[in-house]
């Protein structure tokens, strides 16, 4: 039970002091792929102990940082499912590995690919009754592109729309990147409710509560 085993330790900048940053420099230099950080962590493993989600959808794997907390909040909740998708395979399969030390790879599908197609390969894998059938997703997790350019951002954003009912969405990097910032300011008013969670590179956090 808990949160995910760690040898790392946040140095988020204060974000009550204008230094919202990029990624700092100052973690250790084998975590270099962008992991959130473990404040936000520990935020998406508490959504997901609160929200009771059967269906999770992340984008962004690198070396599965992120996918620990949302990982390990399912197996406490002893249901539920992670699909995420990485580009890089060198990644993708060290967070298999970390996956598997966790002991939640039955709680994680960990999928090799282009985000921006990730509705597709997921309607597909539907489609070929390979993962249980959805159609809605509770939980999606956008955090791929080191660069967080707003043209990727947005592609995501609309092809989940197009192929599903999503009840909640969480932008990562919301404070630190331009992109994901104005896809949210452009989308927010399409959702009940908004708002911004203020880590160091910040949440933002998109709500249909019907
Ligand atoms: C900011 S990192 C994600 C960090 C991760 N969520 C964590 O906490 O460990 C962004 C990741 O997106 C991946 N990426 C970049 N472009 C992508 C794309 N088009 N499709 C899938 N993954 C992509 C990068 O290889 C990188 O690993």
């Amino acid at each position: 039970m808990g949160f995910p085993k760690l040898d790392y330790v946040s140095s988020a900048p204060d974000p009550w002091n204008n230094k919202f940053t990029h990624f700092d420099g100052n973690h250790d230099a084998k975590y270099w792929h962008g992991p959130i950080e473990l404040e936000a962590g520990e935020l998406l493993y508490s959504f997901v102990r609160g929200t009771k989600p059967e269906v999770v959808v992340e984008t962004g794997t690198a070396t599965g940082f992120s996918g620990l907390f949302l990982g390990c909040a399912l197996r406490d909740n002893k249901f539920g499912k992670l699909y995420t998708i990485e580009f890089n395979t060198n990644l993708l399969a060290r967070a298999k590995k970390r996956f598997e030390d966790e002991n939640i790879s039955q709680f994680v599908n960990a999928y090799q690919g282009n985000s921006e197609d990730f509705p597709e390969i997921l309607h597909n894998l539907i489609s070929k009754s390979t993962i249980p059938p959805f159609d809605t997703i509770d939980l999606l997790f956008l955090d791929a592109d080191d660069g967080h350019d707003y043209k990727h951002t947005i592609n995501e954003y609309n092809n989940f729309r197009n192929k599903f009912t999503i009840k909640m969405i969480i932008l990562h990097d919301i404070l630190s990147f331009p992109g994901p910032r104005q896809v949210f300011d452009e989308v927010k008013h399409d959702w009940k409710y908004s708002m911004i969670l203020p880590t160091a590179r910040g949440l933002g956090v998109l709500l249909n509560n019907e």
